[in-house]
């Protein structure tokens, strides 16, 4: 098959450039932060320029694009609308336009920020009412809609506090909640990790497998693609310091209400990942799975 992928300079995007070049011909693109990755082909590809939408993916003209360019930077996202709106919404729409015209399928990555997080016990499952809080999660949601009606097989999958190791070179300017709280906690800082805000982390090496699954399988509409294990803020940060070896005991266990964040966030958005794990017929991985993966990667 032929996969291209925005945002391949992201981490998602290039845990899954990485998987799926091993059996498949890739174009990995990126916008401002160049890569040279050795098992794939590179192309610069800004998603909100139609033209070049049309170009790259016309000429590249995929059997997928797998779409993980977006504004991630939730409060960033809150203050700023009209560059949420672009890069979200509109870029999507350029996304679509372009592979349904070279005759490819999107699959575009979502999240479980779609919900409010009111669902008593969490785990959302596909068809739950979504009523996205933030206006991170109302463009995301926009997204996710021009890219069903644009092709009714086109699909989406939604994911959850994505972590792991970017390229090397990309490391220290952008940190996930992992890589963050490492560095926090090795420089032997008191943290405080908020006990009331529930996901279900995913590590971008499994998350890379469902969606290069989704595409092999040709599967059409939404999947639940995070980590298949819900935990608090807090209770994954003690995860993440027993697995790097660090001092757990500088963890704080924080409110919402105290961070006083830009964007309202769900209190629990835990993802029920049974719908994936059945059709694409793989396991999404615990967080203590997924962070032993993640250390060996950095050992
Ligand atoms: N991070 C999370 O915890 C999380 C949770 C749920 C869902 N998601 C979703 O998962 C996807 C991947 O997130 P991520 O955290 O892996 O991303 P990321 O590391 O923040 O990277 C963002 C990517 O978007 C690209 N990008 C930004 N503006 C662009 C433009 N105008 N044209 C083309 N590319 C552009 C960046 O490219 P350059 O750096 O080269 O400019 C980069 O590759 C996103 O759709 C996000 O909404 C993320």
């Amino acid at each position: 098959m032929k996969i291209l992928i925005t945002g391949a300079s992201g981490l998602a995007g290039s845990y899954a450039a990485r998987l799926a070049s091993k059996k498949h011909q890739v174009l990995a693109c990126y916008n401002r932060n160049p890569i040279d990755f050795d098992f794939c082909e590179c192309a610069k590809l800004d998603v909100e320029n139609e033209g070049e939408c049309a170009q790259v993916i016309g000429n590249f003209s995929p059997d997928w694009a797998i779409h993980s360019a977006a504004a991630t930077i939730v409060d960033k996202c809150e203050l700023e609308k009209e560059w949420a709106q672009k890069l979200n919404v509109d870029a999507t729409r350029n996304v679509c336009k372009a592979a349904k015209k070279a005759g490819s399928r999107v699959l575009m990555i979502s999240t479980d920020y779609v919900f409010d997080g009111r669902k008593k016990g969490g785990m959302y499952v596909e068809t739950d009412a979504t009523n996205p809080l933030s206006f991170y999660g109302k463009t995301k949601l926009e997204a996710e809609k021009t890219t069903l009606a644009s092709d009714a097989k086109n699909a989406i999958a939604r994911t959850s506090v994505i972590y792991g190791l970017l390229p090397a070179e990309l490391r220290q300017q952008r940190k996930n909640f992992v890589t963050w709280l490492v560095d926090e906690l090795m420089a032997g800082k008191k943290t405080k990790l908020v006990d009331d805000q529930i996901n279900c982390p995913a590590y971008a090496g499994n998350l890379a497998e469902a969606l290069v699954k989704i595409c092999e399988k040709n599967l059409g509409g939404i999947f639940h693609s995070s980590g298949g294990e819900r935990a608090s803020r807090l209770d994954f940060g003690k995860q993440i310091a027993k697995e790097f070896g660090l001092d757990g005991k500088l963890l704080e266990k924080g409110k919402t209400s105290e961070l006083k964040q830009p964007a309202p966030r769900p209190y629990d958005s835990s993802l029920n990942v049974k719908k994936l794990e059945q059709a694409a017929g793989i396991k999404m991985i615990t967080c203590g799975q997924g962070l032993a993966l993640m250390h060996n990667e950095k050992k």
